[in-house]
């Protein structure tokens, strides 16, 4: 397997403070459905071609896991895998590094917790401090045995059986990747294994494993869900093509929004409304956004945006909101922060599990900014400083962690005195053209 180079980003950056944004983006390719497309394809039998990709470190890091499992997986060009699978995987001879991938490695347990092997799943600094037990918990009631680090922490030894006994399982937190997990072994479950969730969270799993052959079925219930998926299952091979990631475009949108004189489009975002939180959000904060159809991947609806420069104002963001736009609260605090009046966000207890606590980390990116903000348990209070009205010129700590790298960086193009983060190197996992896509825009990044 060969892999691209996208190791160019590491060290402290600063943001200049910016005007005049023009320009049309390609999408960066969404990062769930590349992992999904990436697990899905080595559990098949047969051969797969998968194309636009996310080219970043996570993807990458399960590209590696699942040739170790036993896939035959070939980089065929920027964003373009062939997979050829028996379908059956067996223990690797060495640990399964996810890296800084949550997504990953929870799906990648899941997935292997049907075979007859042995895996050691390790990762990096800020994956081994992330709770696993969410996803253990059910995998051990379906039969797998699984060591884990005191806390539920990795490295996870996990010795998965054939075939696992099928469960009833309501998650006791919205969490796609613990919805996924489950689904996937019960793939190789003894009947029907059913996730129960309240509160609906993103469906990739479920739309995209009845491409591969797996049987599947959702009933909507409300704001919530109850998917069943039939095993045991056996796969086929299937092309995959990923839709642009809304979670990545929202970074130009907002730059956009809160720079002077600006016009940006991002081209082909998918409009899943399960990932679409954060652009409700956006236009009842008055954003000036234009949404035109553009077509479907991998059965999901496109539109490219068009994101010009706005006066915001505050918005009370509902708890039920928050599984559409999880990964989005960073970069709409920035938003926040240029909006006139107090932005309010609830039931967000879940990003304190995220790459870091994205609460406090929030909380302390605005604060390096000198913007106003009230931390809760479960939510965040930001005064807003109004157009203009952001100082800037602080040091983001990034903690390690992507969102808040590119988060802070935005933030920098609208304050008056820019904004610096202390590492970009996190970025590569989700986003590596982050730093290009922004210079094409007319952005100026460089040394602090
Ligand atoms: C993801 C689910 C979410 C999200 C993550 C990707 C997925 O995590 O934060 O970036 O692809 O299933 P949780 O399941 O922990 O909410």
């Amino acid at each position: 397997m060969t892999t691209p180079d996208i190791s160019d980003l590491h060290g402290p950056r600063r943001a200049r403070p910016a005007s005049g944004l023009r320009g049309r983006l390609n999408t960066s390719p969404d990062k769930s459905i590349s992992h999904r497309a990436l697990i899905l394809s080595a559990l098949a039998e047969g051969r797969s071609r998968l194309d636009n990709l996310l080219d970043s470190a996570d993807v990458l890091a399960t590209a590696g896991a699942v040739q170790k499992l036993g896939a035959y997986v070939e980089r065929a060009g920027p964003g373009s895998w062939i997979v050829n699978s028996g379908g059956a995987w067996s223990s690797p001879d060495s640990p399964l590094d996810l890296g800084n991938s949550g997504t990953g490695v929870r799906l990648l347990m899941g997935a292997a917790a049907r075979f007859d092997l042995t895996a050691r799943f390790v990762g990096d600094q800020s994956l081994s401090s992330r709770p696993m037990e969410r996803i253990l918990t059910p995998l051990r009631q379906m039969g797998v045995q699984a060591d884990a680090q005191p806390g539920g922490r990795l490295p996870v030894m996990l010795t998965g059986r054939a075939p696992l006994s099928a469960i009833t399982y309501q998650p006791p937190m919205a969490s796609a990747q613990v919805k996924s997990a489950v689904l996937l072994a019960g793939l190789g479950a003894d009947g029907e294994t059913c996730v129960i969730e309240p509160r609906a969270t993103r469906g990739h799993t479920e739309t995209m494993a009845p491409l591969f052959g797996a049987e599947l079925s959702v009933e909507r219930d409300g704001t919530g869900l109850i998917a069943r998926i039939k095993g045991p299952a056996r796969l086929h091979g299937a092309d995959i093509s990923a839709p642009g990631d809304p979670s990545s475009a929202a970074f130009a949108v907002i730059a956009a929004l809160i720079c002077p004189d600006s016009e940006v489009t991002l081209t082909g975002v998918m409009t899943n409304p399960a990932r679409f939180g954060l652009y409700q959000t956006l236009q009842e904060m008055g954003a000036d956004l234009t949404f035109s159809p553009a077509g479907e991947r991998c059965g999901e609806p496109l539109v490219d945006i068009t994101a010009r420069s706005s006066t915001l104002k505050n918005v009370e963001v509902p708890a039920e909101r928050a599984p559409s736009m999880i990964d989005e609260y960073p970069i709409l605090c920035v938003a926040a922060a240029f909006a006139d009046g107090e932005t309010r966000m609830r039931g967000l207890e879940e990003l304190r599990a995220k790459e870091s606590d994205r609460l406090a980390a929030s909380a302390a990116l605005l604060e390096a900014a000198g913007v106003g903000v009230e931390l809760a348990p479960d939510g965040l209070v930001v005064h807003g400083r109004g157009p203009g009205g952001v100082e800037g010129g602080g040091l983001v700590a990034t903690r390690h962690d992507h969102r808040l790298a590119m988060s802070g960086l935005i933030l920098g193009l609208g304050a008056r005195d820019g904004m610096a983060v202390d590492d970009v190197s996190m970025i590569a996992t989700s986003y590596p053209a982050f730093l290009d896509d922004l210079a094409a825009l007319g952005a100026v990044i460089g040394p602090v």
